[in-house]
């Protein structure tokens, strides 16, 4: 009799050192808080601290889904290093492509060039991995959606339209080839389904993303998608493979959420421990779980 209640003791501890191991898998976490369109100017000095610093405080890892600046202009670009500065010092990792806008005065490279020396990762066609969790960014491109989508057909210049999000699709497939993290995030500013831009006017929809970027979304099964561009859109939607899209634009942010913080965050389950930053994230910041089904 004590032998076997010897060996019930022993199968209740195992038991319970695997529920507490399980416990542990769910409770380790990587927060990431991910906005777009934040269109930094050259007069935008102390508008934008508070925003990172709030990221900073429940995030591990910060996100930005392009417009980062106004103009396009390399004073814009500082006026944003200055403004992201918290979250550089806290030493937070922040990954980010670039928008149309950061385009507008025809140097993106400089821009890019600014935030790269202040530490951000920027990303065109490339993919990073940190924390344990797999991102890959490309601007993306418009051209519409479905059935709707442009075609390359008539015209070089309608071709030519049609190769940049031809381009930028085979860029974002490359990098999400690269990745051989469990968990993997897409970040884009033009979005790659139409029902993340719903809201804005249906004549302007060609311009705000284009499907050819949902394939290797669908193909690689990303565990969600970060976008930005279409400041009227709807903050959710999802790819005929029912992957998650999250529009992160601030304005629509702002706009859905005006009670909270003009970010989203998403908390990645990880199966192997994950060195957070400690911070608990705030009650009132949107957040939503992913992963959790890669880690049953
Ligand atoms: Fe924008
Ligand atoms: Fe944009």
């Amino acid at each position: 009799m004590a032998g076997r209640s010897e060996e019930g003791s022993h199968k209740a501890c195992r038991a319970a050192q695997a529920l507490l191991q399980r416990v542990d898998k769910v409770t380790e976490l990587v927060r990431i808080a991910a906005v777009g369109d934040v269109h930094c100017t050259k007069t935008s000095d102390g508008t934008l601290q508070s925003l990172f610093s709030q990221m900073v405080e429940c995030a591990d890892v910060i996100a930005l889904a392009g417009d980062l600046v106004d103009y396009g202009l390399a004073e814009e670009a500082h006026v944003l290093v200055r403004e992201i500065a918290p979250a550089l010092k806290a030493k937070v990792p922040v990954v980010a492509v670039l928008g149309n806008h950061d385009f507008e005065a025809g140097t993106p490279d400089v821009v890019k060039q600014i935030l790269c020396e202040a530490g951000i990762v920027v990303l065109d066609g490339d993919a990073v991995e940190i924390k344990g969790v797999g991102f890959a960014g490309v601007k993306g491109f418009c051209g519409g959606f479905g059935r709707s989508s442009l075609e390359p057909w008539g015209e070089p210049m309608i071709k030519s339209f049609v190769r940049e999000a031809l381009d930028e699709a085979l860029k974002l497939e490359s990098a999400l080839a690269k990745l051989r993290t469990r968990h993997r995030i897409a970040l884009l500013h033009y979005s790659p389904i139409a029902a993340t831009v719903e809201g804005e006017p249906r004549e302007i929809y060609p311009f705000l993303g284009s499907s050819r970027l949902e394939e290797p979304l669908n193909r690689y099964q990303v565990n969600a998608v970060l976008h930005g561009h279409a400041h009227h859109g709807a903050p959710e939607g999802q790819t005929s493979a029912k992957v998650r899209v999250y529009n992160v634009s601030m304005p629509l942010l702002k706009r859905h959420f005006p009670d909270r913080p003009a970010f989203r965050v998403l908390e990645v389950e990880r199966e192997e421990p994950a060195a957070t930053n400690g911070h608990v994230p705030r009650g009132e910041a949107i957040t939503d779980r992913i992963g959790a089904a890669a880690s049953a």
